[in-house]
């Protein structure tokens, strides 16, 4: 068995201490997916594990054997970036860019989560199938992703034209 790493196979680690942003980060050399909390508060290590969203920090390399790990390397390249990365650039929404891996992949799964009808705290109807994909929304669900630069608006706009085909807030 292995973990399929961006469509690569990994071997998992021999030391079921380490944990999965570890062993992305220093044995498989992606550090595109940021450690900032090492504690599951900042959302800086979030990446897809068979398309949900997950903090590496806190997860065990071991724990996912067989499973399917996409990072921000996996969503695109500098010369080939996925539309979500391109908006990100075109609206502002990143400044430092610490955060910005994390608040890519959690924005993936988000917009699926949100496609899949699964409610937020925000969401008024709890039976809804069809739930409104609104900027209040957005913000409540990728509320788990702190930004210490304040990017928070760019991001919104980039996500909401990236998928919900809207135009951003003026
Ligand atoms: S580094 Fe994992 S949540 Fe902060
Ligand atoms: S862009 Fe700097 S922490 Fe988010």
């Amino acid at each position: 068995m292995s973990i399929i790493v961006n469509g690569r196979a990994v071997a998992p680690p021999t030391d079921p201490r380490v944990s999965l942003l570890d062993l992305l980060r220093e044995h498989e050399g992606l550090t595109g997916t940021k450690k900032g909390c090492n504690q599951g508060a900042c959302g800086a290590c979030t990446v897809l594990v068979d398309g949900e969203r997950i903090l590496s920090c806190l997860a065990l390399a071991v724990q996912y054997d067989g499973c399917s790990v996409t990072t921000v390397e996996g969503l695109g390249t500098p010369g080939d970036l996925h539309p979500l990365q391109a908006a990100f650039v075109e609206h502002d929404g990143f400044q430092c860019g610490y955060c910005t891996p994390g608040q890519l992949c959690s924005a993936m799964a988000m917009v699926e989560e949100l496609r899949r009808g699964v409610p937020s705290h925000v969401t008024g109807d709890l039976s809804a199938t069809d739930i409104p994909f609104t900027a209040d929304e957005l913000r409540e669900r990728m509320s788990g992703n702190l930004c210490r630069c304040g990017a928070y608006n760019g991001m919104v706009d980039a996500i909401m034209e990236t998928f919900a085909q809207k135009e951003p807030a003026e």
